[in-house]
């Protein structure tokens, strides 16, 4: 089970030659990083805006988000304290790719599906890369910081799992996760590792 915990179920673990080279590109990799906070932070609110109806879901995401922000804002701090300057949002060909894993068309309820199943992946992948992180960086700062979001992170990878399961039926979405895990893991084997990119 210990490969299950390394990789938070994921089917293919990060590259260990990551961790080395993009401990050499920490501003480029703060920004990168930044930008995933406000990414996540605005799929949150897309989701709130796209399922008003539900409750449960607006809840949740409205405390997913207030988190988001908080994390976009915390690594924001940890870039004022090191000279870094925010600059512009780079192309994410991670979040692009597992994008395409999503069935279009269906009904609005396949579609929210989906969607959960999405953010869930790339939370647990956000996951992994800071428990990379976490464990490797010489800095000791940037170390406990990267612990702080791995626990967090890990928490929203559950929390959409969760919530896809209250709103579709559980073994399908056993199913279709297992299908997304899949096809990440080959999508992960064609992305060349990005010394510059949290992901
Ligand atoms: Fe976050
Ligand atoms: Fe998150």
């Amino acid at each position: 089970m210990e490969n299950e915990k390394t990789t938070l179920g994921l089917n293919l673990p990060t590259d260990p030659r990551w961790i080395n080279i993009a401990e050499k590109q920490i501003a480029d990799i703060l920004i990168d990083h930044a930008f995933c906070e406000q990414k996540a932070a605005t799929s949150g609110i897309t989701l709130i805006v796209q399922y008003p109806e539900k409750t449960e879901l607006v809840e949740t995401m409205t405390a997913l988000v207030t988190e988001e922000w908080g994390h976009f804002k915390a690594v924001l701090n940890k870039m004022k304290d090191r000279g870094i300057k925010l600059g512009k949002a780079r192309k994410d060909e991670y979040v692009a790719a597992v994008n395409k894993i999503m069935k279009s068309g269906g009904s609005r309820q396949q579609q929210l599906t989906e969607k959960l199943l999405l953010n869930a992946l790339i939370e647990a992948r956000s996951a992994e890369r800071f428990k990379l992180l976490w464990k490797n960086i010489k800095d000791p700062d940037l170390a406990q910081f990267y612990h702080e979001l791995m626990v967090s992170e890990a928490g929203h990878y559950h929390t959409f799992l969760e919530l896809a399961k209250l709103y579709d039926d559980s073994d399908y979405v056993n199913e279709r996760w297992r299908e997304f895990l899949i096809a990440e893991a080959e999508i992960m084997k064609g992305l060349e590792i990005r010394p510059d990119r949290m992901h």
